[in-house]
């Protein structure tokens, strides 16, 4: 059956089989084996021979900058038996020695093995015996990516679109670039992974329902530091790719002054020099983005397909929030949390900005809990006999599939990159699973 055929094309119904076991396997191969996947973050390994360790897909792997500098990924594997090599999160390490035989790996190469006379009567080929590595790293604006697939289209072709949302929003160089937060926090949701990526993907439509009690706990103004959102902002979602590659999606495009103005009202809070920070930051956005007519303060939520989620991307007093969805089997997501700070920040504001990001997105946090028990309410209704066999809705708004741009606002001048749409949107979810299914029918 080809993975395709789940989707009601025009209608917009998908099956629930979409996320059944039996396409597990074949999605950590084609998908997982076969996307730019992000790894973490390049300021995190600041010295030879640091190393963390991540999975892409299930397989676990190490990130180690070498004795050269470069920063290379292995799987996470001993050649000689399959052993995992590395069992800490993160470390400096000249050599990995494996636990069960002894066998010594450095930059990668066997460099040692332990009574390689006698055992292997100096037989042993050493060189034969690496550790499998990563063919295509690459480090764009400080974050890592690496691919399996050696063929793959480098990453600047892969992000296309999203490529001037990450350098404008997220990355910033021109205010020093990011700063990232070592060790990710992590938990495990008993749910499938495309469930969190299409929800950070193009699901704007959800908040003021499932976020019900951080809405009127804003709305109430009780704790203006609460106040991160907005009322009644003009908000756009891009599709970036739109039927012509990688599916990214970014959300809460906010279109106002009011966003900074919240900012600086924080920051102002902070210390002159925070404030001083902030307005600086402000200017040079306004510079980059003097061409448009509709100048975006930031996007907020966003997608990297497959499984990089972004969240508070673009406050000043946000920290970046940057969310692996790692699968574990079919029906179980290992979530992981990293956070990224803004380098040439005061130090206070890098504190306010890690503060806001946990007191929100941590497992025990503010607003991510209420997705969670949304996406355990969804979970078993996917494997339920009765259940499973009704189709899930992404039908919102099918024209906008064609339409060549919808917000009347970008009828003239220069548009910002990718497919503009108003802030309630399917069509990149749409975008999401029909390339899932391209790659996953693909023969490999
Ligand atoms: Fe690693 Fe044998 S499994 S040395
Ligand atoms: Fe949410």
């Amino acid at each position: 059956m080809k993975t395709s055929s789940l989707f009601g094309g025009a209608a917009g119904l998908f099956d629930p089989a979409a996320f059944s076991e039996d396409l597990h396997p074949r999605e950590l191969r084609n998908v997982f084996g076969r996307c730019w996947l992000f790894l973490g973050l390049d300021s995190t390994i600041p010295k030879k021979y640091d190393y963390f360790t991540t999975y892409m897909g299930e397989d676990s792997v190490i990130v180690q900058r070498d004795s050269k500098d470069r920063i290379r990924v292995y799987l996470n594997r001993c050649p000689h038996r399959g052993s995992a090599l590395c069992v800490f999160d993160s470390g400096s390490a000249k050599a990995f020695t494996c636990a069960y035989h002894g066998w010594t790996f450095t930059d990668g190469e066997l460099t040692g093995v332990p009574y390689r006379r006698e055992a292997y009567q100096n037989e042993l080929d050493l060189s034969a015996h690496s550790l499998y590595e990563v063919p295509k790293v690459k480090v764009y604006g400080g974050l890592v990516f690496a691919t399996w697939d050696a063929n793959a289209k480098p990453l600047e072709e892969f992000l296309g679109d999203a490529k001037w949302y990450l350098d404008t929003f997220l990355i910033r160089e021109e205010m020093g670039g990011l700063e990232g937060v070592p060790s990710p926090q992590r938990y495990i949701m008993p749910v499938n992974w495309k469930l969190l990526a299409e929800n950070f993907a193009g699901d704007d439509y959800h908040f003021e329902f499932t976020h019900q009690a951080v809405v009127q706990a804003m709305s109430r103004g009780k704790d203006d530091r609460l106040k991160h959102r907005p009322d009644k902002v003009r908000s756009f979602s891009v599709a970036a790719n739109h039927r012509s590659g990688p599916p990214h999606g970014f959300l809460e495009l906010r279109v106002s002054d009011e966003p900074f103005k919240i900012d600086l009202a924080h920051a102002r809070a902070l210390g002159a020099d925070c404030a001083e920070w902030v307005e600086e930051r402000q200017r040079r956005l306004e510079e980059k983005l003097a061409v448009f007519a509709l100048k975006p303060y930031s996007f907020h939520i966003g997608n990297i397909f497959p499984n990089l989620a972004l969240i508070g991307i673009g406050s000043a007093t946000y920290a970046k929030g940057l969310i692996q969805h790692h699968p574990r089997g079919s029906n179980v997501t290992e979530v992981w949390v990293w956070a990224a700070v803004e380098k040439s920040a005061p130090q206070a504001l890098k504190d306010r900005q890690k503060f806001v990001l946990m007191q929100r997105q941590a497992a025990a946090g503010i607003v991510a809990p209420d997705d969670h028990e949304i996406f355990q309410r969804i979970a078993p209704n996917l494997r339920a006999e009765e259940s499973k066999r009704r189709p899930l809705l992404y039908n919102m708004a099918l024209k906008d599939d064609e339409r060549e741009t919808s917000p009347p606002e970008f009828a003239s001048g220069p548009r910002w990159p990718g497919k503009i749409l108003p802030q309630f949107s399917e069509v990149i979810q749409r975008d999401f699973y029909r390339y899932w299914a391209e790659l996953m029918d693909r023969e490999i």
